[in-house]
């Protein structure tokens, strides 16, 4: 029985940074973030008895070695949690840049997390999708659902209370995200790593933890009264300080290139000038710009302007896991 499911990635407006547990993806901090509806992953699953081991094809091309141990000890998880004994055979299509701050994670561990517990013939929960899906990486917990989604970092042990949760559906608060591409080489320090060395290291670290629990308070606060600009303020906010941390780390490192700074000067340009506009960055160069569908085009038409802008997608809140077939 081979099931494909696709997942959309999300861009995080308080961000996850920090494990509590390695092993069980277990957040230091709870993390909220809008689900687009441009950047998706499809990926199919077949469990196969005359596999000897799990493949897998990312964009139609065999994965290195490392990368399928990464996918196959996820695959074990799958397997406790529905009793399938057999391997698969995944293949995966990643309409997002792979690896270069566009959240590939999210949107890739949630698809295969959908696709393998549906393979397997297993009914779950979204919940238990979510908890499986962080087991691949933390923020495709929030892209098993649509609209603005919150990931609850829980308290227990076993993780089983750290999983996502809608808190306002798609097409309820309409919000543009324009996700300026500066690059798409893959990135150096991938977030996993990043997020690591900043925990370990970085003396800013616990100015994070102080403050990120009010930040998220304070935005859901907003968005449940679709306050954009009290929205935009704090997500803004949020992401150069989770930068921030980075600078104190040793070795201190910083996922901003030169064009990355001129795409957020434009932004703080434009919002003096009366358009309104944030931005927020994830780990890596590139900038999402978050602003009212009103402002979008004229907002597109001056970042586009900018010469070391690449290209630039509009998106829209996007929708939760669906099955292809
Ligand atoms: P990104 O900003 O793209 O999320 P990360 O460093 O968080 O970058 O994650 C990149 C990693 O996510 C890849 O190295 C790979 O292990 C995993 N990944 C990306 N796409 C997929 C996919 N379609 N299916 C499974 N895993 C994926
Ligand atoms: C900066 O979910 O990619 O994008 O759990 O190690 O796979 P792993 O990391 P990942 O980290 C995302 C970090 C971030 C912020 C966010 O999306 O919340
Ligand atoms: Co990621």
């Amino acid at each position: 029985m081979k099931k494909t499911a696709r997942a959309h990635t999300n861009i995080a407006l308080i961000k996850y940074w920090g494990k509590r547990d390695e092993t069980l993806f277990l957040p230091t901090n709870s993390s909220l973030s809008i689900t687009l509806d441009q950047f998706y992953t499809d990926t199919s699953v077949e469990f196969d008895e005359t596999l000897d081991q799990d493949t897998f094809t990312l964009n139609n091309q065999p994965v290195s070695e490392t990368e399928r141990m990464k996918i196959s000890r996820f695959l074990d998880k799958v397997r406790t949690f529905t009793g399938e004994t057999r391997f698969c055979r995944v293949e995966s299509i990643n309409h997002v840049p792979t690896a270069a701050g566009f959240a590939s994670s999210a949107s890739g561990f949630s698809a295969l997390a959908a696709a393998s517990v549906k393979a397997a013939g297993t009914e779950a929960t979204l919940e238990e999708l979510s908890i499986l899906a962080r087991q691949g990486s933390g923020s495709a917990s929030r892209s098993v659902y649509g609209g603005f989604v919150e990931w609850q970092m829980g308290e227990r042990e076993d993780g089983l209370d750290s999983y996502a949760k809608q808190i306002l559906p798609e097409g309820t608060f309409d919000v543009s995200v324009l996700s300026v591409e500066v690059s798409t080489e893959q990135k150096k320090i991938l977030s996993r790593e990043g997020m690591k060395r900043t925990v370990e290291t970085s003396p800013f670290y616990q100015g994070w933890l102080d403050t990120v629990g009010e930040d998220l308070t304070h935005i859901k606060d907003a968005i449940l009264h679709q306050d954009f600009t009290r929205m935009g303020e704090i997500l803004e906010y949020n992401a150069l300080k989770m930068h921030a941390t980075t600078l104190g780390a040793n070795p201190p490192f910083l996922y901003w290139q030169s064009a990355t700074l001129k795409v957020m000067e434009e932004v703080q340009a434009m919002r003096e000038k009366g358009l309104e506009c944030y931005f927020t960055i994830d780990a890596g160069p590139n900038v999402k710009v978050i602003t009212t569908p009103k402002a979008e085009k004229e907002i597109e038409k001056k970042l586009k302007s900018i010469d070391v802008v690449k290209e630039i997608y509009p998106c829209r809140v996007g929708p939760g896991i669906s099955y292809i077939d």
